[in-house]
């Protein structure tokens, strides 16, 4: 007891009331909104842990100011918004929330996917503008999903979601990936192949890989010249997975046929170029936006925050080397 955590920003109640009923202080960022860098170097002062949020930069500065801290608990799955070598070196556990979001966030996907196809954004604009005349042979002609090729890039817990939920719509379900995903291939008939394979042959190509140096712009220019011209990305991973000035101008001259995004480069700035585009579905990072899921967010996050501080192994440790110093 007697612990004093900070929540860098409102989260869901089931996930407060763990920290309150282990911790003897909990302030809570009062205002729905993200920190400044220098708000958030002024309140991790003096405390034994903090739960953050991915839109919190949590580098060697903050970790320096938060001296004594033992964890930073991140309420995402991503954590590349930490810089966990340095946690490492000063013996903090970092913490995110794998597996609750699986759903929620292929889900998602499956949103987008249907969204970019069916060209349900842009035909609600057209109904609300007064635009719709009646029925027409030409009318918002879009892409098929049945029995079309679905092309999975990064096969982890996501990926493989997504690829199973395409069981229904007949499509063939391609992968690419470092590792082998036996589970995908014998439930789905997925076949792995390499990258450039993939994006030669999907109608829809969905991105699932964390975000980290090597894929950084895995998909850019190069890239949406190997896709085929009726063909759709979407993106619920992070955004600087894509080179969005190069999607952009992808969209724009029909290299492609259309994209979904929850994620962006430069969040919350979206690429101007892509915000003219019709043919762009724009979500604002709304992968895990569900009660349910963000309310399990909440609760797993504070346990991994509680189990640090009263000396346990947290589950969801993405640095367990510090347990052993
Ligand atoms: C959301 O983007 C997450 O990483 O949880
Ligand atoms: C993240 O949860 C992933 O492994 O896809």
């Amino acid at each position: 007891m007697g612990f004093n955590v900070y929540v860098t920003r409102r989260i869901p109640e089931p996930g407060l009331d763990i920290l309150r009923k282990e911790c003897e202080v909990v302030e809570v960022n009062p205002d729905d909104r993200v920190l400044t860098q220098t708000e958030l170097l002024e309140q991790v002062k003096g405390r034994d842990g903090v739960l953050c949020l991915l839109t919190d930069k949590i580098d060697a500065e903050v970790f320096d100011a938060a001296k004594g801290a033992k964890i930073f608990a991140n309420y995402a799955v991503g954590y590349d918004n930490i810089d966990v070598p340095a946690a490492t070196e000063r013996g903090i556990a970092i913490t995110n929330t794998p597996g609750v979001l699986t759903d929620a966030t292929s889900d998602m996907a499956w949103a987008l996917l249907f969204s970019t196809a069916r060209r349900t954004a842009e035909s609600d604009k057209y109904t609300r503008a007064g635009k719709f005349e009646g029925w027409g042979p030409m009318l918002f002609l879009g892409g098929d999903i049945t029995e079309s090729t679905l092309g999975i890039v990064g096969a982890g817990r996501i990926g493989t979601a997504v690829a199973k939920k395409s069981v229904g719509f007949r499509m063939k379900v391609l992968y690419a990936d470092m590792r082998r995903n036996e589970e995908l291939e014998k439930e789905v008939g997925a076949k792995q192949v390499d990258l450039d394979t993939l994006l030669k042959e999907a109608d829809y190509v969905s991105i699932h890989v964390p975000l980290m140096p090597e894929t950084t712009h895995l998909i850019g220019k190069r890239e949406f010249k190997l896709m085929k011209k009726t063909a759709y990305l979407i993106n619920t991973s992070r955004g600087p997975v894509v080179d969005e000035k190069a999607l952009a101008e992808a969209l724009k001259s029909g290299e492609i046929a259309g994209a979904g995004l929850d994620v962006y480069e430069n969040e919350p700035e979206v690429e101007p170029g892509l915000m003219e585009l019709d043919n762009a579905v724009l979500a604002p990072h709304l992968g895990s936006a569900t009660i349910a899921t963000r309310t399990k967010m909440a609760t797993m996050a504070a346990s991994n925050l509680a189990a640090m501080l009263k000396g346990q192994s947290p589950p969801n440790i993405v640095n367990p080397e510090v347990l052993k110093k």
